[in-house]
C-alpha cells in the first residue's frame, strides 16, 4: 500500500517537474545576483565597478598596459616586460617596487572546454592566461588583492591565426586571500565592446540540448562560476581549476582532428607538439608554475577535495615528464581504492571525451575511479533517460549535446560493468 502511494508521489513529483521545460544543468545565476555581487565587490575592494572597463582594472591592479596589447600579445613579451623593442617597456619599478621574474606569466593553449560541441564542425576554442602579480602599493594591493588571472578566450576556424581576432568575452579572477571569499568573480565583454566593459555573465554552450538558437545561455558571476570552481554544492571559498594539458591533446583524436590536421601547437607559445623540444619545455613549465599555484591555492582552502587531488596528479606525472599522458596514466582515487586500469581505457575515454568538460570540476573527476563507481547506477539512467526524465532540468547527460545512440550504448555497457 505505502509503496504505492511512494510510487504515486514520484509520478507527481515527476509530472511537476514536466511542466516546465528542461532546463539547464549547470546554475545560471541572475542579472539581480550578479549586480548585488558587483556592488559589494566594490565597496570591499574600492573598486569601482561602474563603467569598470578592462582598462580600468588594469590601472586598478597597477599594471600600465594597454589593454589591446595585453590581449594581443605573445606571452614571452608579456613575461618580459622591460623590454622595448616591440615589448612592454614598462619602468623597472611599478608603483614603488620592483618588477621582479615571475610578477606576469601568460600562456596560450587550445581549451576544447569552451568550444559549442553540439554544432555539426565545432570551431576550435583557444584561450589566453594571464596572471599578474599586484605591485604592494598598488590600489588592488592595498585592498588585499595578491593577484589576478586574466583568461581572454578565442574561437577561430583552424586556418586563421586563434589568437588574431578579439576575445568576446574575459573572465577574471581576483585572489584576495585574507577576504572571506579568497577568490572574487568578474567578466568583461570583448574589447571591442566600449572598451572592454564589465558584463555580468559568460555567455556559452554548457547546457546546448536545452536551448535553441546555437544553444548558448548566460551564466552570471558570481553563482554561474562557482558552479565550477566551487564544485560540489557552491563551496566557499570557490577553487582555481587546473589546466589540463593532456586532455587537449586527447582530444585531438575525436572531436578536434581538424586541429590536428591543420599541425595548429596546442600550447601555443611552443610553436610545436613535439613534446621533446626545448620550445615545448618552456611553455610547458609555465603552466606547471599556474598549476603549481592552482594546487596551493586549493590546498589552502578545501585540502581534500577531488580539484586538489586532480592538480596534484598532473603535477606528479609531470614532474619531470612533459610528454602527453594517456587518460589511464591520469587515474586517482580518493578513496584509497582502485584506480583505472589499462582494461578500461575505452570506457574512461568516453568518460573523457564526454563527461570531462565538466566533471573535472563540477560534483566529481571522472579520473577519481571510485566517484564513478558509486554513481555509476544514477549515470546509466542520465546518459539514457526515460521520456519523462527527459523533461527534468539538468537530469539528461551530457546537457552540452545529444549523444549518439552507438556512444550511448557503449557507456551504458562500460557503466553497467564496472565495480
Ligand atoms: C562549466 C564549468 C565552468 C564554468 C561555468 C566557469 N568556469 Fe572558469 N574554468 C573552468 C575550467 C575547467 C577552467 C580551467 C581552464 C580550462 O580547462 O580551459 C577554468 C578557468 C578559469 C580561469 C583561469 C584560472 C583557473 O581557474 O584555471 C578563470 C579566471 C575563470 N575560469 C573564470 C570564470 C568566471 C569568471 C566564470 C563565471 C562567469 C567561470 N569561470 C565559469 C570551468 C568553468
Ligand atoms: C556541460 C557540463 C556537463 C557535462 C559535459 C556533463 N555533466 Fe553531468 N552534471 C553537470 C551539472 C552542472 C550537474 C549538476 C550538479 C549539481 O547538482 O549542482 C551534473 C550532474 C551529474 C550527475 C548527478 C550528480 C552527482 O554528483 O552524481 C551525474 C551522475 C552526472 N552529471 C553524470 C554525467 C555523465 C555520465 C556525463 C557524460 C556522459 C556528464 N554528466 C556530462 C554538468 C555536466
Amino acid at each position: 500500500m505505502s509503496g504505492t502511494r511512494t510510487d504515486v508521489l514520484i509520478a507527481m513529483v515527476l509530472v511537476g517537474a514536466a511542466a516546465h521545460a528542461a532546463g539547464p544543468a549547470v546554475t545560471t545565476g541572475t542579472p539581480e545576483g550578479a549586480r548585488s555581487y558587483y556592488r559589494a565587490l566594490s565597496k570591499e575592494f574600492r573598486l569601482n565597478t561602474d563603467g569598470l572597463t578592462l582598462q580600468g582594472l588594469l590601472d586598478y591592479l597597477g599594471y600600465p598596459i594597454p589593454a589591446e596589447r595585453l590581449e594581443a600579445l605573445p606571452s614571452d613579451v608579456l613575461m618580459h616586460p622591460l623590454e622595448c623593442d616591440g615589448g612592454l617597456c614598462l619602468p623597472p619599478t611599478l608603483m614603488g617596487a620592483r618588477l621582479r621574474e615571475g610578477d606576469i606569466l601568460a600562456s596560450r593553449f587550445f581549451a576544447p572546454k569552451i568550444v559549442n560541441v553540439s554544432a555539426a564542425t565545432p570551431a576550435p576554442g583557444w584561450r589566453k592566461l594571464v596572471r599578474l602579480r599586484t605591485h604592494p602599493d598598488s590600489p588592488a594591493a592595498r585592498a588585499g588583492i595578491q593577484a589576478a588571472i586574466i583568461l581572454f578566450n578565442f574561437i577561430a576556424p583552424v586556418d586563421r591565426d586563434p589568437f588574431a581576432g578579439h576575445s568576446p568575452n574575459t573572465q577574471v579572477m581576483l585572489i584576495a586571500p585574507t577576504h572571506p571569499k579568497y577568490v572574487y568573480w568578474l567578466d568583461f565583454h570583448g574589447l571591442d565592446v566600449d572598451g572592454g566593459s564589465l558584463s555580468l555573465a559568460l555567455n556559452q554552450s554548457f547546457d546546448a540540448v536545452s536551448f535553441p538558437d546555437g544553444g548558448t545561455v548566460d551564466y552570471f558571476v558570481p553563482d554561474g562560476c562557482n558552479a565550477c570552481h566551487g564544485s560540489p554544492g557552491n563551496r566557499t571559498p570557490p577553487m582555481v581549476n587546473y589546466l589540463d594539458t593532456d586532455h587537449w591533446f586527447d582530444r585531438l583524436t575525436d572531436d578536434f582532428a581538424a586541429v590536428a590536421d591543420a599541425g595548429l601547437p596546442l600550447l601555443f607559445d611552443a610553436q610545436t607538439n613535439d613534446t621533446g623540444t626545448v620550445a615545448y619545455a618552456r611553455a610547458f613549465d609555465v603552466i606547471r608554475q599556474i598549476n603549481e599555484e592552482a594546487l596551493a591555492q586549493n590546498q589552502v582552502v578545501h585540502l581534500d577535495s577531488f580539484e586538489a587531488r586532480a592538480a596534484q596528479k598532473w603535477l606528479s606525472i609531470h614532474e619531470r615528464d612533459d610528454a602527453h599522458q594517456p587518460p589511464v596514466a591520469r587515474g586517482f582515487s580518493s578513496d584509497g581504492g582502485p584506480s583505472w586500469s589499462g582494461a578500461e581505457a575505452s570506457g574512461l575515454a568516453l568518460l573523457n571525451r564526454y563527461c570531462f568538460r565538466c566533471h573535472g570540476s563540477v560534483q566529481f573527476s571522472v579520473f577519481d575511479r571510485p566517484s564513478v563507481v558509486v554513481r555509476a547506477g544514477d549515470m546509466r539512467q542520465r546518459v539514457t533517460p526515460g521520456k519523462v526524465q527527459l523533461r527534468i532540468s539538468g537530469f539528461r547527460m551530457p546537457p552540452d549535446r545529444v549523444l549518439p545512440a552507438n556512444e550511448a550504448a557503449a557507456l551504458d555497457q562500460f557503466l553497467k560493468n564496472v565495480k
